[in-house]
């Protein structure tokens, strides 16, 4: 019973948050809408089309058995780039697929090479980001592939469950300090699993017998060899899919029980939880009310393309209702017009309809050229119409203008920009089946506080962003709503052809002469636009010096200054010098003048990417006491940029912006160090509504370039050849210390730091979420954040007592700001009493403590401890034989106000003597090569550094007993 309630607790946790990137849809048990899009660099194959629908066909299949026939693929779109050879049976789309599809066919990213992978650096439950399939991964489906993967298709489910799911692998990595291959359980050695039985057989890369140091850690040239074909194991695809005999994920039956002890990432980030229980709590399971039934599993492949130049197709959808009357729709008017006149890319088509009490087309669908930008910006209404708000008609008649020229719908984005609550019919809920079944995208701007909270649904259904832009009385100088705009048409380009922002701020410009800086990047420097928006932008002249000391001014072609319907002076130029430029910024009259500065750039030679810079947010629709999650991606094509300063500056439903940095250090909301995803939570609310989100991005020396960025792959490259040697002994699931080599070399190789990167500045609008519920009274009801990095540093013995070392990244007080107040560390011989009887178990006090701050470190700091573990959680009963006892540790932080943090994850320390092999004579073949010299130092300076070890732990073990008497 008590187990039950924990996991429904648990289940409160997990944020299943649809994020509205994929807009996969589930019909009966099977998905539909999947997109696998092929980069337009891979060169024209036919085979790749052939074995793409052969893998998915049979992924489909896998899907259902491992989904005990719940879950298939229904629908697939194959989206086939526009530099390969039309074919009649092709779909003509007008779609870029390729920037928003659930699957990449890509040129490898250098960290996972040929291993599929999926980016998914989200928590539990949440929606990954995409998977990445190279071209030779499925050319080779039945060759190199079939020899090094195995069974192919088990990949793309393990990368689905990722994707989909927000489930993890349940495995560890040679080296990896955090999900290490092999732990200690009862004095032997496991392979990192999520299942027990598994069997196997160990060996070092050079095909010797593995080495181990004293406290069992395991040398990261060791690898489990699992014994694929003998196998009977049920479990788990999470772990090695390829093991023919996995029919599923781990689970709480017999034949697949799950492992919680393992140090899995799925163990760490999803409490402990079979990844069956969270996939079967996902809305796709828990949400069906009847069981799937269905005859067929085979998928129905679209083979659509894009025409050659598919450009981006929008439609503005502008709100000129009663309540826009006024600096409202003037302020509207002045963005669109920039939008359309400045920022609209030649080729691309942009319709206009506007709505009030009913719909008007303004404009029908037109190509932008620099004779229709004028005749399109004419058609903006400038006042309001005095009536009500239709959403619904203004989307209907959006839909018509995108299939005007008989073309589909389908790849049309619709930018709806609205103040209010829609209150003519059809209401927006009514028209979403068409929405989504025309497959346009709806992209919304809130204007103001007051607009409506269906369009969070709205944007999520149909894959699009929501952005809010809050000062409709025009109080502030802001790009906000010029931001959302250029956001939208940036996310129709192509990849490599998007514009980058490298500026998008408002500068006070308090004195007659401002001079700002700006870094060109060296890849950077096609269509630069440097723009400079002011209500005063009379009293503004602009003067720009390139890096040569070129000089832009009034006088240049270049330079366009527009006082009375766009408000801005832009210089353009098509190509530009890199290196910093400067602005200088004259103010005439004596008045504060705010400018608002915008520059962005494209890169000169698409085959050379820049650092981009890519921003979400975990979930849009908050409900207090919440917390929301940012992240932002910054890459050069596949490579990380890690060390790079990112902040979130977060727009307030009341009050001035507050700052959130985001970190990659793995620790808190950022699952995975150094991968170039930057995350970080926000929970200064202060209101209900709306809450704008952009992150800047500055290297001033610090980042570094890391080839590649690792993501979630399946554990893979375990070759199936050369089993015959290895059959001479009989394949275990787990391993003596006995079978291992003493070693102390525990040092791995560092990782490369990777180059340092060239200095740039960026800007990314992750858009807005929304939050309701707030309560604003003056108690603190947030807890702090979740410890998911909780590790046993050492363990050590003396005088019958025992002692461990742990450390963790400190949370705060509200999730991870400010000091929280104090740790409640728990400790059972039994791991899953710590996750189904957390509280029921005594909690660790000041007393257990011989070194360290028993009070939580400043959030974000490492925290280290020492604690004496009493006798009445050792000597308890357990699986633990006499030699061996495991002790498993977790904690939670506690705030002022008693708000308690979520469980830890779990961490394990062990007692008792290891036997190692006699001596390294075992090491058989190596053995003429073999210099004695730095083993006998080697085992001589361990020796001598655990004297002084236990030496000090004696020293300070009794002076901490004669500090702290025993509480009474
Ligand atoms: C789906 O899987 C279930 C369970 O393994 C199986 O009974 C069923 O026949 C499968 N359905 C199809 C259409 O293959
Ligand atoms: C848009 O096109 C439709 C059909 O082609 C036409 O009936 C309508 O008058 C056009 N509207 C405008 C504003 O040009
Ligand atoms: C429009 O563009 C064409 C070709 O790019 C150019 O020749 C022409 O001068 C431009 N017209 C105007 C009014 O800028
Ligand atoms: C392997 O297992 C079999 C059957 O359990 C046993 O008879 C045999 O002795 C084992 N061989 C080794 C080398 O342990």
């Amino acid at each position: 019973m008590q187990h039950k309630e924990e996991i429904l607790l648990f289940l409160l946790f997990i944020q299943f948050a649809l994020q509205s990137l994929a807009v996969i849809s589930l019909e009966n048990g099977g998905y539909k809408n999947i997109v696998v899009a092929i980069h337009k660099d891979v060169p024209e194959d036919e085979k790749l089309l052939t074995n793409l629908k052969e893998l998915f066909t049979k992924a489909s299949s896998y899907l259902n058995t491992t989904t005990n026939g719940q879950a298939y693929f229904k629908e697939i779109i194959i989206a086939i780039p526009s530099t390969w050879e039309n074919k009649p049976q092709y779909e003509d789309v007008l779609k870029n697929y390729f920037p928003s599809a659930d699957v990449r066919i890509d040129h490898p990213n250098p960290y996972h090479e040929n291993d599929p992978y999926t980016l998914q650096p989200g928590g539990c439950g949440e929606h990954g980001q995409y998977i990445h399939i190279t071209p030779h991964f499925v050319k080779e489906l039945h060759g190199e592939t079939a020899d090094n993967y195995g069974p192919a298709e088990r990949h793309i489910v393990h990368e689905w469950a990722h994707l989909r799911y927000g489930v993890f692998d349940e495995y560890g990595l040679p080296g990896d300090p955090n999900y290490p291959a092999f732990y200690l359980e009862n004095g032997k050695i496991v392979p990192t699993s999520c299942i027990h039985r598994i069997t196997g057989w160990i060996e070092a890369l050079d095909g010797g017998p593995c080495s181990i140091t004293a406290d069992g850690t395991v040398s990261e040239d060791c690898r489990f060899i699992p014994n694929v074909q003998n196998e009977d194991a049920k479990a788990s695809v999470m772990y090695l899919p390829y093991i023919p005999s996995i029919t599923g994920f781990c689970d709480h039956t017999a034949e697949r029980l799950h492992n919680a002890r393992a140090p899995t990432k799925h163990n760490t980030l999803c409490w402990n939880q079979p990844t069956w229980t969270v996939i079967t709590n996902h809305p796709d399971f828990s949400k069906r009310a009847k069981r799937a039934t269905f005859i067929t599993t085979k998928p129905i492949f679209r083979l659509v393309r894009a025409q050659k130049g598919t450009a981006g197709r929008y439609v503005l959808v502008l709100d000129v209702s009663g309540s826009m009357g006024g600096e409202p729709i003037k302020l509207l008017h002045r963005a669109a017009r920039r939008f359309i006149e400045d920022r609209v890319p030649d080729g691309d088509q942009l319709g206009i309809v506007s709505f009030g009490s009913k719909a008007d087309v303004l404009h029908n669908l037109t190509r932008i050229s620099n004779t229709t930008r004028s005749q399109l910006s004419k058609a903006l209404p400038t006042k309001d119409s005095g009536g009500s708000t239709a959403i619904g008609q203004g989307l209907i008649q959006a839909v018509k203008v995108l299939k005007s020229q008989g073309e589909l719908a389908e790849g049309g984005l619709i930018i709806l920009i609205t103040d209010g609550e829609e209150n003519v019919k059809p209401l927006i809920h009514k028209i979403l089946p068409m929405l989504e079944k025309e497959k346009v995208v709806v992209n919304a701007i809130a204007f103001g506080s007051k607009a409506s909270a269906k369009l969070e649904p709205l944007t999520k259904a149909t894959g699009g962003k929501g952005f809010f832009f809050a000062d409709i009385k025009g109080k502030q100088q802001t790009n906000a709503l010029d931001s959302a705009f250029l956001d939208s048409v940036t996310s129709q380009a192509d990849l490599e052809f998007q514009p980058v922002q490298i500026l998008d701020g408002t500068i006070k410009l308090n004195s007659s002469i401002t001079f700002k800086k700006i870094d060109l990047d060296k890849e950077l420097g096609k269509n630069t636009v440097f723009t400079f928006t002011s209500k005063n932008i009379e009293n503004v002249d602009i003067i720009l010096k390139s890096p040569s000391g070129q000089v832009f001014n009034s006088s240049s072609s270049e330079y366009t200054k527009d006082a009375l319907h766009k408000l801005r002076i832009a210089i353009k130029l098509s190509e530009s010098e890199t290196g910093r430029w400067t602005a200088i910024i004259r103010r005439s009259g004596s008045t504060d003048v705010a400018v608002s500065v915008s520059v962005i750039s494209e890169p000169k030679d698409p085959r050379i990417q820049p650092v981009r810079v890519r921003s979400w947010l975990s979930n849009v629709q908050l409900k207090y006491p919440a917390h929301a999650k940012v992240y932002a991606e910054v890459k050069k094509g596949y490579d990380a940029v890690i060390g790079a300063k990112v902040k979130a500056m977060i727009d307030r439903p009341l009050g001035p912006p507050v700052e959130v940095f985001l970190k990659d250090n793995g620790a808190g909301p950022d699952g995975s160090e150094n991968d170039g995803i930057y995350s970080g939570f926000f929970t200064q609310f202060n209101g209900n509504g709306r809450y704008a989100v952009v992150a800047n991005v500055l290297n001033d020396g610090d980042a570094k370039l890391k080839i590649g960025s690792k993501a979630s792959a399946a554990l893979a490259a375990t070759k199936f050849k050369n089993l015959k040697d290895r059959e001479k002994k009989n394949a275990t699931s787990t391993f003596q210390t006995s079978e291992f080599v003493l070693t102390n070399k525990t040092k791995k190789p560092t990782e490369p730091e990777g180059e340092p990167a060239d200095v740039f500045e960026r800007v990314s609008n992750a858009g807005a979420f929304r939050l309701d519920d707030f309560k604003a009274n003056d108690e603190d009801i947030i807890p702090p954040s979740r410890v998911f990095d909780l590790k046993v540093l050492s363990s050590n013995e003396l005088a019958n007592k025992k002692f461990v070392t742990l450390k963790w990244t400190s949370p705060g007080d509200d999730v991870d700001v400010g000091n929280a107040t104090s740790i409640d560390l728990r400790a059972s011989v039994i791991a899953e009493d710590l996750l189904e009887r957390f509280t029921a178990l005594e909690s660790f006090n000041k007393t257990s403590v011989v070194d360290g701050n028993f009070t939580p470190a400043p959030p974000g700091e490492m925290q280290v401890l020492s604690v004496e573990v009493p006798n009445t959680v050792w000597q308890k009963n357990s699986n633990n034989s006499a030699e061996h006892i495991d002790v498993y540790f977790a904690l939670r932080i506690i705030d002022d106000n008693n708000n308690k943090g979520n469980v830890s994850n779990i961490a394990s320390g062990h007692f008792g003597k290891l036997e190692f092999a006699s001596s390294p004579i075992f090491m058989v073949k190596a053995a003429e090569k073999i210099n004695w010299l730095p083993y006998i130092i080697g085992i001589g300076v361990a020796s001598l550094i655990a004297i002084i070890l236990i030496f000090i732990l004696t020293v300070v073990y009794c002076k901490r007993r004669k500090t702290y008497k025993p509480e009474t």
